[in-house]
């Protein structure tokens, strides 16, 4: 190891091998942009940079901690702490070395864990953490996948007049209420009987039947509305509590569509033929679930009146699961 290190504990040169290499992982936990693994100066003045990025980011506590760590490894090694964060050679005890190496790997751990996690490309902060906060908080079935998909299509095509068909809990609904809310236009028409009755009018398969007729919908239905008000997105959500062979009468034209409601072949098909019409040429629909045998006809409808612009698969299956669609 190129270190100038002054042997007066009985610590090895590997144990401070294994402190650097600690040391560098932690680095990798923080989500900044960190250089290649090199030796002991290298990861000081890595570390510089990291500070300053965390200084940005408002983590001012942990930037001081970890100076009070570097500061005290410099003035053990008599030099200044600049010397230490420039990636200068400096010479001190090894327990010394691995002690700073194990204190500032804790304050940066922690500030790790304390760390946002980044927007994705192409999608706004305040889009991305109500889809990070339905994700924890509202029942569904939205992959974070679907949900950027979501968010990024209302983003890009700013549609006046979006309509969900089987809401549920909101997870797939509040990516697009977020996006509309961001651009400051437009509102998401969520369609939801939240009825056992309704759910199951139709079969699919008896395990499937038989869960949704247990499904406590009143709770369901109020943890979306709770959570609706709580982020202030309801200048653009409209809720139409009904079956959705009722509601759609109800519109002309529908610039964006997810049709997520019952999976059972007669539902699936009528809610295509109902709403996917109304979508003028250019227009997006999702449709989810085209795994499912049940959706097979509802999606040759589609095909035959869409291009196809995507199609998102099951991360564990690969399984095609949801077909992203634009109207011929
Ligand atoms: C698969 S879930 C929706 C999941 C939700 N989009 C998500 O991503 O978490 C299907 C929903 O459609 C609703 N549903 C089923 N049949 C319906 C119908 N005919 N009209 C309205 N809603 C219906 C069910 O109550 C259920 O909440």
């Amino acid at each position: 190891m190129n270190i100038d290190i002054v042997s007066t504990s009985a610590i090895t040169d590997k144990a401070l091998h294994g402190a650097l290499t600690v040391a560098w992982e932690t680095l990798a936990g923080l989500r900044v942009a960190v250089p290649l693994r090199g030796d002991l100066f290298i990861y000081f003045k890595s570390l510089d940079d990291i500070l300053i990025g965390l200084n940005k980011a408002g983590g001012t506590a942990p930037v001081e901690e970890v100076m009070n760590h570097v500061e005290y490894l410099a003035e053990k090694a008599g030099c200044h702490s600049a010397v230490i964060l420039g990636g200068g050679h400096f010479t001190a005890d090894p327990q010394v070395v691995v002690d700073a190496l194990a204190n500032i790997g804790s304050v940066l751990s922690v500030a790790g864990q304390k760390q946002p996690e980044p927007s994705p490309e192409g999608v706004p902060e305040d889009v991305f953490t109500l889809i990070l906060e339905a994700e924890a908080e509202l029942a569904g079935w939205c992959s974070r996948e679907k949900a950027l998909v979501i968010a990024r299509m209302i983003l890009a095509e700013r549609p006046a007049i979006c309509v969900e068909i089987g809401v549920f809990g909101g997870r797939s609904l509040i990516p697009c209420a977020a996006a509309l809310r961001h651009i400051g236009a437009g509102a998401i028409y969520g369609i939801e009987a939240w009825s056992p009755n309704v759910a199951i009018e139709n079969p699919t398969d008896e395990i499937n039947d038989d869960w949704w007729s247990k499904v406590d919908f009143n709770r369901i239905k109020q943890e979306f509305f709770r959570f609706v008000a709580a982020t202030n997105l309801t200048q653009y959500v409209r809720v139409i509590e009904a079956p959705s062979n009722r509601a759609a009468a109800l519109f002309d034209r529908i610039d964006f569509l997810h049709i997520d409601g019952s999976h059972s072949i007669v539902n699936a098909a009528e809610d295509v033929i109902l709403y996917a019409l109304k979508v003028p040429p250019g227009g997006i629909i999702v449709f989810d679930d085209i795994n499912w045998q049940s959706t097979a006809p509802a999606r040759a409808l589609l095909d035959a009146i869409c291009e196809p612009v995507a199609v998102l698969k099951d991360p564990e299956s690969g399984l095609d699961i949801c077909a992203v669609l634009r109207r011929r």
